[in-house]
């Protein structure tokens, strides 16, 4: 069975998303260029695996790797509206440049839960990277604003590049919309 086969249609290409993701590395690039401190890339798993692994690549700058895990949704599409933090940082952000690079917001609220989280350890900067936006969805209770965006999407349950369905298709290399037929059970 071909992935392939389950999508209704592809949002974003393979292509699409290797010219932004390098668009964007050139612009983080730019952006720290003047400061030579390491620059704490933030990896919020699993969602962003994919898009942190391409983006890192495409930064010309001193970088390092941490990863998080926190979990907003439940095994479905729609948000559980609890935020529970799974994976913590292994190093300290005190004094450093942090980057949260994040797959997708949709509410806001992973990440609100997670800056409001961050901001108290005392960072030197502290900004926020997504891949995707869904701005439609906003929760009024989000008070994030995001410094890096790479595509905004309609109000849409998208998957691949990272991006799952209940744990699948995260290995699609393109972002799409699944056909209606797989969500019904
Ligand atoms: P938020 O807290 O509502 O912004 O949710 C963010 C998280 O929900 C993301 O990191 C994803 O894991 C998940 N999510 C939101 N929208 C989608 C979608 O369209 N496809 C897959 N996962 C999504
Ligand atoms: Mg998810």
């Amino acid at each position: 069975m071909k992935l392939h086969e389950d999508l209704e249609k592809v949002l974003i290409s393979e292509e699409e998303i290797k010219r932004r993701v390098a668009e964007m590395g050139r612009q983080i690039t730019e952006d720290y260029k003047d400061d030579p401190e390491p620059l704490v890339l933030v990896c919020i798993l699993k969602g962003s695996v994919v898009f942190y692994a391409d983006l890192l690549r495409a930064i010309d700058h001193d970088c390092r790797l941490d990863f998080m895990i926190v979990k907003s949704y439940g095994a479905g599409r729609e948000s559980s509206g609890n935020v529970q933090f799974v994976k913590d940082l292994s190093e300290s952000i005190t004094g450093k440049h942090v980057l949260i690079v994040e797959d997708i917001i949709d509410s806001g609220l992973t990440l609100t839960f997670l800056r409001n989280n961050l901001i108290t350890r005392g960072a030197k900067s502290l900004k926020i990277c997504t891949l995707l936006d869904k701005p439609e969805r906003r929760n009024p209770n989000s008070t994030i604003t995001v410094d890096y965006r790479g595509f905004v999407i309609p109000n849409e349950f998208v998957v691949g590049y990272g991006l799952d369905y209940d744990e699948k298709y995260r290995n699609l290399p393109e972002v799409g919309v699944l056909k209606p037929e797989i969500y019904a059970d």
